[in-house]
């Protein structure tokens, strides 16, 4: 690719990169004892009792940015904190936006983590801590590089660094922070980590990603729970309804049955089938490490392809009637379930919620009262891979892990990557150094040290690459 910088601009931002990578292996203890600190705080977004670790661990992402050099600015939202930094923006050098987040999931449930969830631990070459992998050891491997870069002259980039609290309940916040904020956020390219490497030995550039529709349905019957012999049989149970009404979600052969549902998605091409074949994944090796026999799913389609190119109705929880130990006869008042639908291109999340509600409402006895509540919207990522920033991206992964990146696509969901795209403009390099077995949103989820380490060598790398970006 043509060099957009003067080659004596060139020379001194690569001398500048190998004290960047020095300072950063001799830092490898103390960078550590660092991202344990940020582990501690427990930023549980969903859980209105921990508001105050939200601030505090905005404030601590905020403080740290401070030292190194950057000015920085917490933004107060309706829900959590946004930190926003800067370092100097000069004329002539291309604008990256950096996005990540420190809120994590909750880590129920607890008697399942063999270390507690907020007290990190090193176990085989790992960091074991909620938020270790999803978010704060990957935001964490790029505060590294981005500190050592400010130690040594700068970084060769405009960067600005937006790290939210709200990624993990769907973002909603965001919207208008970024609608607001246009102008300053402007930018060639955003960086995520936030994505995982295809397999050990094998690091990735995520370039597709599954949107989200997360919906909870909530049925009445009768205004109060019934003796199940005197009212049995005569009163609609709205267990009984709930189990009917998400039996019909499904067909026999796999595919989900709302009408409508398929309408927009966007066919896997054979190219991109013939691609995803080649990847080295061995279906035996996954089915162990999650003690299943076999996969299920839609008839037609190889694991990967479901996971990554076809559209999902979950059901995530479902609640209701008697939970204690023991027998108790009655029929419920109410019932909910918990449910997520993870979308393709060019599916549409406000179409496809309405679909949802409408045919339920449709499908539900008449004598029980439905009702919904979103908790998520997010749309389909599928980001350009040809172009110079890919190709540098890949380059910076190549140098970090000592590994060519495979190109591939992902199940997950992030919602600011579409909202950067629609409302921005501005396309995104997914570039993730988790690993498929750190158990993300699950008990023991770990950040290998490895991973670690070669994420932060990557993230050096990735802003002196993408300083040949033309601004
Ligand atoms: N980082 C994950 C998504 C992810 C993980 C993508 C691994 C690719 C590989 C993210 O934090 C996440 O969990 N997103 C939620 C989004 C939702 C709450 C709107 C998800 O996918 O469930
Ligand atoms: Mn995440
Ligand atoms: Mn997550």
């Amino acid at each position: 690719m043509r060099v957009l910088y003067p080659t004596a601009r060139r020379d001194k931002i690569q001398s500048m990169l190998k004290d960047v990578l020095a300072t950063i292996e001799s830092r490898k203890h103390q960078s550590l004892a660092q991202l344990i600190e940020f582990l501690k705080i427990p930023s549980v977004s969903t859980k209105p009792d921990h508001k105050p670790d939200m601030q505090r661990c905005a404030t601590w992402v905020e403080d740290h940015l401070n030292f190194a050099g950057f000015s920085t600015q917490i933004v107060q939202t309706p829900g959590h904190p946004i930190v926003v930094a800067k370092n100097d923006h000069q004329a002539g050098r291309p604008t990256v936006l950096f996005y990540g987040h420190y809120d994590v999931q909750p880590p129920e449930p607890l008697e399942l983590w063999t270390s507690p969830a907020f007290e990190p631990a090193i176990r085989d070459g790992a960091v074991y801590a909620r938020g270790a992998v999803d978010d704060k050891g990957q935001v964490w491997a790029h505060l590294e590089a981005v500190t050592a870069w400010q130690a040594h002259g700068g970084l060769p980039v405009n960067l600005t660094l937006v790290i939210e609290g709200e990624e993990e309940i769907g973002s909603h916040n965001l919207e208008a922070f970024v609608a607001k904020n246009r102008e300053q956020l402007k930018a060639d390219v955003c960086v995520v980590s936030d994505t995982n490497q295809f397999a050990r030995g094998v690091p990735a550039i995520t370039y597709g990603l599954r949107g989200l529709v997360y919906e909870e349905v909530f049925l009445t019957a009768a205004s109060h729970d019934l003796h199940s012999g005197l009212y049995g049989g005569a009163v609609p149970n709205s267990a009984n309804v709930l189990c009917e009404l998400l039996a019909t979600l499904h067909t026999s052969d796999g595919k989900v049955n709302l009408p409508g549902f398929y309408d927009d998605v966007l066919e896997l091409t054979p190219a991109e089938r013939a691609e995803w074949k080649k990847l080295p994944y061995d279906e035996s090796d996954v089915l162990a490490e999650l003690g299943l026999s076999a996969t299920s799913g839609e008839a037609g389609f190889s694991t990967l392809e479901r996971r990554w190119a076809r559209p999902t109705c979950d059901i995530n929880g479902i609640t209701s009637g008697y939970q204690g130990p023991g027998a108790k006869t009655v029929i419920p008042s109410k019932a909910s379930a918990k449910i997520s639908m993870r979308l393709v291109p060019n599916q549409d999340p406000k179409k496809i919620q309405a679909i949802f509600e409408r045919t339920l409402r449709d499908r539900c006895l008449k004598n029980v009262k439905i009702e919904f509540e979103n908790h998520g919207l997010a749309g389909p990522v599928r980001t350009p891979i040809e172009g110079a920033a890919v190709k540098l991206a890949m380059e910076a992964v190549e140098a970090g892990f000592g590994k060519k990146p495979a190109l591939i696509s992902s199940g997950g969901s992030i919602p600011v990557v579409e909202l950067f795209k629609r409302v921005l403009g501005v396309d995104t390099l997914l570039v993730g150094f988790g690993l498929p077995d750190d158990r993300v949103h699950s008990p023991n989820e770990k950040f290998d040290l490895e991973a670690l380490y070669a994420g932060t060598r990557t993230a050096a790398v990735l802003y002196e690459k993408l300083a040949a970006l033309k601004p």
